[in-house]
């Protein structure tokens, strides 16, 4: 029970890495709100964890307002704000679009300082919290036509650094996630993967390419944040820790 009485916000809870850490850090104790777009999964998680969905788009101002507001109205503090909602839109620099390149910036970047802007008065006044930030390995080594999710990714990495200069002696600890690729329910959709020949041929392909022949598990990728959020990372801050299977060392 290493989270046991803290609250935690985790933005985009309703899938993939942000659900299943915030199955997580429920069965650690502690009591979590969740955000996102699709109501039913979102209700439907935080009726499993007895928390709270918050709905939100976070490319609105006013939804990353709300969410921090009804997370305070229902438990009256904040410890833990995972920054971890983000979307993945592919192009190169000739090819990336206005509206992915200003959808990407708004949900992987902007949200990630508004949610921060927001919750660190609240840390301040509680005497202390933690924020973790889900970046990318793609945040530290380049990849192809991913241009505006690598320049996001970066971003993330750069602004955890920022924010834990700025905020360690408030006692508030930031820190970022670099998960490699980690197998999620989006990677199974129709046509998800069309320019690569299809999930399983994706997933083969991303498997042999990675030291450790396979991808991650989103549970793998929850227990670092796990890490970052509780004592037992107590002196790091400022991190960017890569639970990659290996990629960044090639
Ligand atoms: N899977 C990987 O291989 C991998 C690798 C490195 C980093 N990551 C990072 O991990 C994070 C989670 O992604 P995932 O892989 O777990 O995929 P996912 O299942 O698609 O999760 C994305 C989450 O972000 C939320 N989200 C997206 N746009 C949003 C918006 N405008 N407003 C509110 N919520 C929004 C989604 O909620 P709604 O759709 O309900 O809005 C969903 O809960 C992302 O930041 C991603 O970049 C993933």
């Amino acid at each position: 029970m290493r989270l046991q009485n803290k609250i935690a916000l985790i933005t985009g809870g309703t899938s993939g890495i942000g659900r299943a850490t915030a199955e997580l850090f429920a069965a650690e104790g502690a009591r979590v709100a969740i955000t996102g777009r699709r109501a039913e999964l979102g209700e439907a998680a935080a009726r499993q964890m007895g928390g709270l969905f918050a709905p939100a788009d976070h490319r609105r101002l006013d939804d990353c307002e709300r969410a921090v507001r009804e997370t305070m109205a229902a438990f009256g503090r904040i410890d833990i704000l995972f920054n971890n909602a983000g979307v993945v839109l592919s192009g190169t620099a000739e090819s990336t679009s206005e509206k992915d390149w200003a959808e990407t910036m708004a949900v992987n970047v902007t949200a990630v300082w508004r949610m921060s802007r927001l919750v660190i008065p609240i840390m301040r006044a509680q005497g202390g919290g933690v924020i973790v930030n889900n970046a990318s390995d793609w945040g530290i080594v380049g990849a192809r036509n991913a241009l505006a999710y690598c320049a996001s990714k970066g971003a993330v990495v750069q602004m955890t650094k920022a924010m834990a200069l700025d905020h360690a002696r408030e006692n508030i600890r930031v820190n970022a996630v670099c998960p490699g690729d980690t197998f999620v329910e989006r990677w199974t959709r129709e046509g998800y993967f069309r320019e690569s020949g299809g999930a399983d041929e994706a997933v083969a392909r991303m498997s042999e390419e990675l030291p450790l022949g396979r991808v991650a598990e989103v549970g793998e990728i929850a227990k670092a944040v796990l890490f970052l959020s509780s004592a037992d990372s107590s002196f790091v801050t400022g991190a960017a820790l890569v639970v990659d299977g290996g990629n960044t060392a090639q």
